[in-house]
């Protein structure tokens, strides 16, 4: 049975070249999807597992004799890279550095933001892992002050919308219905946030990208979720942090970009997949003197 939750129809396909293939096994481990399995001391390629091959590459990725082939769900052999050296990657010290230097910024310097560098952020990103692999997740990249400040129109278009259907007078009577705290987030976040946009859209301010130059747009298909696409998000983040930018999620903008056709079909997201998240880019024009620490509400160990 082929996993057709995705927006490739078809399973992946391993092939295992049997002169090569040493029958070690590690293919066999790894697989999560339980195609490959090792039956008296042979490597198997099942077609009657769960949900068939998921494409994830894994058993490309550790057969020390390079025997293995998946295609189908848009993966190839030609997909696999070399793995970068040792000693780039980054230690935990390095890390831990990168992430609590990063602020959110929303406050940008004149300076535009390079295609190429997008294009990098983009990639980097494009390593994250995802839900059912390999891709049901797309970032559209928008850059230039102009074309952002096109894109904050019409979330502003729909947020004025929004204000005009739901009132606080409705508020008070859908409140039985939608509980508490929907109807305080709707009433004490979504209201006044509406009206931020809106207002500050008015007097000639961007409140929704903050007058970024770059802007990206994480969009999930509809056989994904939408933290298939936040995760990506974060590391484009990280990325644009580790290449100098700063950046800010913007969640206030994709509610109400989901709902604009027309737009999705401009910015060339494909019908039926939804913007899930969205991250403004640019080079920082304020300073952060020093790091905070951030808590989760509970870490418990159980
Ligand atoms: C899911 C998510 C959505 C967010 N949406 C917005 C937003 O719409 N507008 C905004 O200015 N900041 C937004 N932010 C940024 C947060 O407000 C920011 O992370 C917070 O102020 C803490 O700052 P820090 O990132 O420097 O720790 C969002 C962050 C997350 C994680």
């Amino acid at each position: 049975m082929p996993i057709m939750h995705s927006i490739y129809r078809e399973s992946g396909k391993p092939t295992i070249d049997a002169d090569t293939c040493s029958q070690c096994g590690a293919c066999a481990k790894i697989c999560p999807a339980e195609v490959l399995t090792m039956d008296d001391g042979n490597i198997r390629v099942r077609d009657d597992s769960f949900f068939g091959c998921i494409a994830c590459g894994h058993c490309m990725m550790v057969c020390p004799e390079g025997a293995i082939k998946v295609t189908g769900r848009g993966i190839s052999p030609e997909d696999l890279l070399p793995l970068p050296a040792p000693e780039n990657k980054a230690g935990a010290d390095a890390l831990a550095a990168l992430m609590q230097s990063r602020r959110s910024v929303r406050r940008f310097s004149d300076r535009e933001v390079d295609a190429e560098l997008l294009e990098r952020i983009v990639e980097m990103a494009s390593t994250a892992p995802m839900g059912i692999p390999p891709w049901d997740v797309g970032c559209v990249t928008v850059r230039g002050r102009e074309q952002v400040q096109q894109i904050t129109a019409e979330v502003v278009k729909g947020y004025e919308g929004f204000l005009k259907i739901f009132k606080p007078w409705l508020l008070t009577i859908m409140r039985p219905f939608v509980g508490r705290a929907k109807y305080e987030m709707f009433t004490h976040f979504i209201r006044p946030l509406a009206e931020m946009y809106v207002g500050g859209h008015r007097e000639g301010r961007d409140t929704v990208f903050h007058g970024a130059p770059a802007l990206l747009i994480f969009y999930h298909s509809p056989y994904a979720d939408s933290a298939d696409a936040v995760i990506p998000c974060t590391y484009a983040m990280l990325a644009a942090e580790s290449l100098g930018l700063g950046s800010t999620v913007i969640g206030g903008a994709p509610p109400v970009l989901q709902r604009n056709k027309a737009l999705c079909q401009k910015l060339g997201i494909p019908a039926g997949s939804k913007p899930s998240i969205s991250l403004i880019l640019g080079y920082p024009a304020t300073k952060f003197r020093h790091a905070i620490r951030r808590r989760f509400v509970g870490a418990g160990t159980a």
